[in-house]
C-alpha cells in the first residue's frame, strides 16, 4: 500500500483581533494509505476542522506541509471534496441539481454529470428523490446528497468534518452504516473527523487520537475488528476505554 496523504508537521497559530496568538495545531504528523478510511478522533474545540481545512486548502497553516500524491497542497483543488458538518445546499436547487452543480463546476460535460449524479444519489439511497427540494429533505438525507455530492467528483481525498454530528442516535447509526456500505461498493481513502469514541471505533482502519488543545497526535490506533461492529463486544468496549484515556495522558 503507498502513502496518498501525508501531513507533516503542521502548526497553526490564530492572532486573534487583540493581537494575542492561539496556538491550535502542534507538530501534526500522520499518514494515510491509499483506500484507508482513517478517522480523526479528538475533543471538542481541539483543533479538528482547522486541520481539516488545512488539508482542504481553505486554511492556511502556520508552518509545515500537506502532500497529496507527493503533490504540496497550496490551495483547495479537485482532489480534495469535503463533507461538511452541517450541509449547505442550493436550496432553490433539487438534490439533484445540486449534486450536479459540483461536478458542472469542476468542468464535467453535461452528459457526464447528468448520468453520474443520478448514479450516485442511487449509491446514497436517493434513488426516487432526485427532483426533491432541500426543504423537502430530512437531515440524513441532505447529509446523503452531500456525500453524493463530494463523491461524485471523484477525489483522491474524501474529507468528513463531523458529517452526523447534528443527526440523532438512530440515523446516525443508520449512516454510520450507509458510509461503510458506500465505500465498500466504490473504495475511497477517507479522513473522517468525530469527536465521537464510538462513532470512531465503529468505522476506522486506524484512529488518529488526538490531543486538547494545542492539539497534536497523542497516538495512530489500529483497529482489526471485522465489520460490522458490534458496540457493544467486549473488544470494543476495551478499545473504547483505552482510546478515551489517551487523550487525556500527560505528554
Ligand atoms: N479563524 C479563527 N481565529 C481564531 N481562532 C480560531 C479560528 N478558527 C478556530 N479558532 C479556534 O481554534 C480552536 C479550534 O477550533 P476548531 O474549530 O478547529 O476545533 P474543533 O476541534 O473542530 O471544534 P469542534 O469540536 O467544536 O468542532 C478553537 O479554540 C477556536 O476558537
Ligand atoms: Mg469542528
Amino acid at each position: 500500500m503507498s502513502s496518498i496523504l501525508k501531513i507533516n508537521n503542521i502548526n497553526k497559530i490564530f492572532i486573534n483581533n487583540n493581537g494575542s496568538d492561539k496556538a491550535v495545531l502542534q507538530n501534526v504528523n500522520f499518514e494515510v494509505e491509499e483506500n484507508e478510511f482513517i478517522v480523526v478522533f479528538g475533543p471538542g474545540q481541539c483543533g479538528k476542522t482547522t486541520l481539516l481545512n488545512i488539508i482542504a486548502g481553505l486554511e492556511k497553516q502556520s508552518s509545515g506541509q500537506v502532500f497529496i500524491k507527493d503533490k504540496l497542497v497550496e490551495k483547495a483543488g479537485p482532489d480534495r471534496a469535503v463533507v461538511f458538518q452541517n450541509i449547505q445546499l442550493f436550496p432553490w436547487l433539487t438534490a439533484l441539481k445540486n449534486v450536479e452543480y459540483s461536478m458542472k463546476i469542476r468542468g464535467f460535460s453535461k452528459e457526464e454529470y447528468h448520468s453520474e449524479a443520478m448514479k450516485y444519489l442511487e449509491l446514497v439511497g436517493l434513488k426516487g428523490f432526485e427532483n426533491s427540494y432541500p426543504i423537502k429533505l430530512s437531515g440524513g438525507m441532505k447529509q446523503r446528497v452531500g456525500i453524493a455530492r463530494a463523491y461524485c467528483t471523484k477525489p483522491d481525498v474524501m474529507l468528513m468534518d463531523e458529517p452526523f454530528g447534528a443527526l440523532d442516535a438512530q440515523t446516525r447509526y443508520l449512516m454510520q452504516d450507509e458510509v461503510l456500505r458506500i465505500c465498500n461498493t466504490e473504495k475511497r481513502t477517507i479522513v473522517f473527523i468525530t469527536n465521537n469514541i464510538e462513532e470512531a471505533l465503529y468505522l476506522a482502519d486506524r484512529i488518529v487520537v488526538m490531543s486538547d488543545c494545542p492539539s497534536t497526535v497523542k497516538e495512530v490506533v489500529k483497529i482489526d475488528l471485522t465489520h460490522p461492529r458490534d458496540r457493544t463486544d467486549s473488544e470494543f468496549l476495551r478499545l473504547r476505554k483505552e482510546i478515551s484515556a489517551m487523550v487525556n495522558r500527560k505528554r
